[in-house]
């Protein structure tokens, strides 16, 4: 009665102009192509600035580095997200089986591709499988507060506010809170 979820392998995702799908080499050339910006990495926890040298250039050793380490762990589906022949960003789901629920994440390293829709066309390729197919209960996720775009992206797909965790990270200009969303099966399929 308490199965655990069955977890599939990563499936490709095709939206009107994403494609989500496995990392490719050509990748790395993609990332390659854009800098590194500290405020946009900031949105995705702290944790990375103790290790910066202050580079704003990813090294292809590096970014192959993570490729050949991105054979994912059973329950984490980590996708590619292609837009007119090229890699644009990536989304993360990271599954708990035995309690039916995931933790996503996104994010697009092309800038001026961002505010256009295609991290809500992303979203709701990921929700429409992990509520579909996969047949997960609940998908939540930790957002930095302030920042605003990806807050209307989540609550444009549908996502909740549910808590606060105040203080939660040291960035170099202070303690950050992060706010948890969470959106529930039943609350995608009647939205
Ligand atoms: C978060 C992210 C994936 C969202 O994707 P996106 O394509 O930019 O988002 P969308 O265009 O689909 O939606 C953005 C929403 O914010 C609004 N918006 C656009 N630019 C904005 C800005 N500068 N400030 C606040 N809101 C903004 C849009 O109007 C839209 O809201 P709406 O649906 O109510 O109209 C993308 O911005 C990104 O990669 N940001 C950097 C990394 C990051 O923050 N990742 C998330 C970590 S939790």
């Amino acid at each position: 009665m308490l199965d655990r979820l069955a977890l599939p392998d990563l499936p490709v995702l095709r939206g009107e102009r994403i494609t989500l799908r496995a990392a490719r080499e050509s990748d790395i050339d993609d990332r390659l192509a854009y800098p590194i910006d500290p405020y946009e990495e900031d949105n995705y926890g702290s944790a990375w600035r103790r290790g910066w040298d202050g580079r704003l250039c990813h090294t292809r050793e590096h970014l192959a580095a993570g490729h050949e380490s991105a054979q994912p762990e059973p329950g984490v589906y980590p996708w590619s997200a292609g837009y007119d022949g090229h890699c644009v960003g990536s989304a993360r789901l990271r599954v708990d089986a035995d309690q039916h629920r995931a933790e996503y994440s996104v994010g697009l390293f092309v800038p001026a591709l961002r505010g256009r829709g295609l991290g809500r066309e992303i979203t709701r390729l990921v929700l429409d499988w992990a509520f579909g197919p996969l047949g997960a209960h609940r998908v939540e996720l930790e957002v930095l507060a302030g920042n605003d775009r990806a807050i209307r992206c989540y609550e444009a797909c549908g996502f909740r506010h549910e808590g606060v965790r105040r203080d939660a990270e040291l960035y170099p200009d202070g303690w950050k809170d992060f706010l948890q969303m969470g959106i529930l099966q039943a609350e995608h399929l009647s939205g």
